[in-house]
């Protein structure tokens, strides 16, 4: 069982958090991305693309559940995987910490010319849709809630090292 899984949108800042994190618990960071491209031999832009969002989502959720089940240090998940039913249900049995951002701090950390697939034409403009979309579910799904605004990813690594 993981110690921490974090979750919130891109731009949350959980993949250097997690980096940041797993060094201060003393484990290992497990990025359900970087799993999903590894088994595809492509990047996940390419999943969407050549497969779409669809395919992506269910290996996102098969590779969450994987994740959940074998890694015991700190586990970052894809912004979208709390969309899948099996994963919420799955979150319930782990400390879930939801890093949660605001669009302009979003919008400056994923950067205007995001590759991702689900910000493609208007960075500011999806990034505040999926915000207000995705908020009550990453709520319903955190143990902890941390607000990232304006603070590093050291700060906010040194905060959870400390509450967890
Ligand atoms: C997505 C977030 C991305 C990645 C994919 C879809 C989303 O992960 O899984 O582009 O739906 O919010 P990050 O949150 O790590 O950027």
């Amino acid at each position: 069982m993981p110690a921490v899984v974090l979750v919130g949108p891109m731009g949350a800042g959980k993949s250097t958090v997690g980096a940041l994190l797993a060094s201060r618990l003393g484990v290992t960071l497990r990025d359900t991305d970087e799993d999903i491209a590894a088994a595809a031999g492509k990047s996940v832009q390419d999943i969407f693309v050549d497969e779409g969002e669809a395919h992506f989502r269910a290996v996102e959720a098969d590779a969450v559940s994987a994740a959940l089940a074998e890694h015991d240090g700190v586990v970052s998940l894809g912004g979208g995987s709390v969309l899948a039913d099996q994963t919420q249900v799955l979150l319930k049995e782990h400390t879930v910490v939801y890093l949660r951002v605001g669009v302009a701090d979003a919008v400056k950390r994923v950067g205007l010319g995001s590759g991702r697939p689900l910000l493609l034409g208007n960075v500011r403009g999806r990034i505040k849709t999926l915000l207000e979309e995705r908020a009550p579910i990453y709520e319903s799904v955190a143990t902890l809630i941390v607000d990232t605004d304006g603070r590093s990813a050291a700060d906010v690594a040194d905060e959870l090292a400390t509450a967890l």
